[in-house]
């Protein structure tokens, strides 16, 4: 952090005596127990325990954020375990050295402090402040809630829910790039997620905007999933729009790894570029397919990640393996040829053996813009055995113009097609997807149970 950015304890002490302290949803002496940790080197990592006097009422729910506190863009990142870890980020337009992190069980008095790691990072002519901490040591099934404070100021207290082992529902939706205001991804977003209170986290399966380089478009994302992001844990996958630059040239996906915090990978190369989690009795492998576009800067991620994959796979104990990856594994663009496996995309190709070798249950895919089920597949072939693989559809406002393959296509939408989310409810029994448009109406549905 640069000498701009230092906040001074004086400073900061200053302003809590100062009338500031009678400011909407600021505890004094939460600040002071806040103070207790110095801030991490790269992401706070161990919770202190702070007694302090009865705290705040919860208030989540109603405004997220004070309106003049610099504090933007609140998200949960989802971590390997959220039975009990989850990651909180946030951004602010200047400096902010003492920022904290705090939480507790809902409502009750004893409230334990991270202080937040930050980092400035400027492209397209902005300039934010990223800050990251993480929440470790949480019971399973526990209800916590968590605020940010800073130069001051707070956040109201936000839900912190820790998983369970048990059944869950995830909102599961496709590319969500638009090439307007963000206002498609925004109604379907946040309709879905008046759809579906009871949702436990949520994927965006890849370009998620249509520049990555874009900072209106990220903005314009973020601020469609307005209360949102505060509360629900987000799984992110990358895309390869992520890699555009402003003049449309590959570049390294600079403002997707510092804007998502995932799971380590162990990875020297590729730290943050693919991931694995568990949620309830889901084991998800987090792949990227963008090596097309990143061989020629930094190549191996292809290959790094088969290795990866199949040590990740293997020492998960958990019932359901599931793959959530942005590039289908259909090529559309070749379907009258008669060459063997033209109809298979070369990510297909590189991934299918190996989907089907470790016992894949189920693979997630999008990036067609088209929602397409294609049912079990095994050694390249329509199969009743094998991973399941759905091309997850779109979620923003720019449609492609898709043949349908007749061997592999089981489910189509009704064309033109609109905008469409996903919801997946799994329990150690079942794997439950279903698709939906805009307005709610159930668009398919598939089970995949075990034996
Ligand atoms: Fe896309
Ligand atoms: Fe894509």
């Amino acid at each position: 952090m640069n000498r701009k950015s230092l906040f001074s304890r004086r400073k900061f002490l200053r302003l809590c005596g100062s009338s500031l302290l009678a400011l909407w949803s600021f505890h004094p002496l939460e600040a002071l127990a806040a103070k207790a940790k110095p801030a991490a080197e790269s992401i706070g990592t161990a919770a202190k325990a702070a007694p302090v006097p009865p705290a705040q009422p919860a208030s989540h729910g109603t405004e997220p954020v004070a309106a003049d506190f610099d504090a933007l863009r609140l998200r949960q990142l989802i971590t390997a375990d959220s039975r009990t870890s989850r990651t909180i980020m946030w951004e602010s337009a200047a400096p902010q050295a003492d920022g904290q992190l705090l939480w507790r069980l809902a409502g009750q008095m004893d409230i334990q402090s991270l202080s937040a790691a930050g980092r400035s990072f400027t492209e397209d002519d902005q300039t934010s402040y990223i800050h990251t901490a993480m929440v470790t040591g949480l019971q399973p099934g526990q209800h916590y809630e968590y605020r940010i404070i800073a130069n001051g100021r707070g956040t109201a207290w936000q839900p912190l829910p820790a998983a369970t082992a048990g059944p869950f529902k995830a909102l599961i939706f496709p590319d969500s790039q638009c090439s307007d205001d963000y206002g498609t991804w925004r109604d379907l977003a946040q309709n879905a997620a008046a759809r579906n209170p009871d949702t436990d986290f949520f994927i965006n399966m890849g370009d998620l905007v249509d520049n990555g380089e874009s900072s209106y478009q990220w903005r314009s994302w973020f601020d469609a999933l307005a209360g949102i992001l505060e509360r629900l844990p987000f799984a992110p996958v990358m895309g390869n729009h992520a890699t555009y630059d402003l003049n449309w040239k590959i570049r390294l996906p600079l403002a997707w790894l510092r804007y998502f915090r995932v799971p380590g990978n162990g990875s020297t190369r590729f730290p943050n570029y693919y991931y694995s989690f568990d949620y309830g009795p889901v084991h998800f492998s987090v792949l990227n397919t963008q090596w097309e576009e990143l061989d020629p800067l930094r190549p191996g991620i292809l290959e790094e990640q088969r290795s990866w994959l199949a040590g990740d796979v293997a020492a998960s104990r958990a019932p359901w393996k599931v793959v959530l990856m942005h590039k289908d594994i259909i090529n559309y663009e070749d379907l009258s040829s008669l060459e063997p496996l033209a109809d298979i995309d070369p990510v297909g190709k590189a991934l299918m053996p190996l989907f089907d070798q470790l016992g894949i249950d189920a693979v997630l895919t999008a990036h067609q813009h088209t929602y397409r089920r294609h049912d079990h597949i095994f050694n390249f072939a329509p199969a009743d055995h094998g991973p399941f693989y759905i091309d997850t559809g779109v979620a923003g406002n720019v449609r492609y113009d898709v043949q349908v393959d007749p061997r592999f296509d089981k489910k189509v939408l009704p064309q033109p097609e609109v905008d469409n989310y996903l919801t997946l409810e799994a329990s150690a029994q079942a794997l439950h997807f279903k698709c939906f448009q805009p307005d709610g109406s159930l668009a398919d549905e598939a089970w995949i149970t075990k034996k």
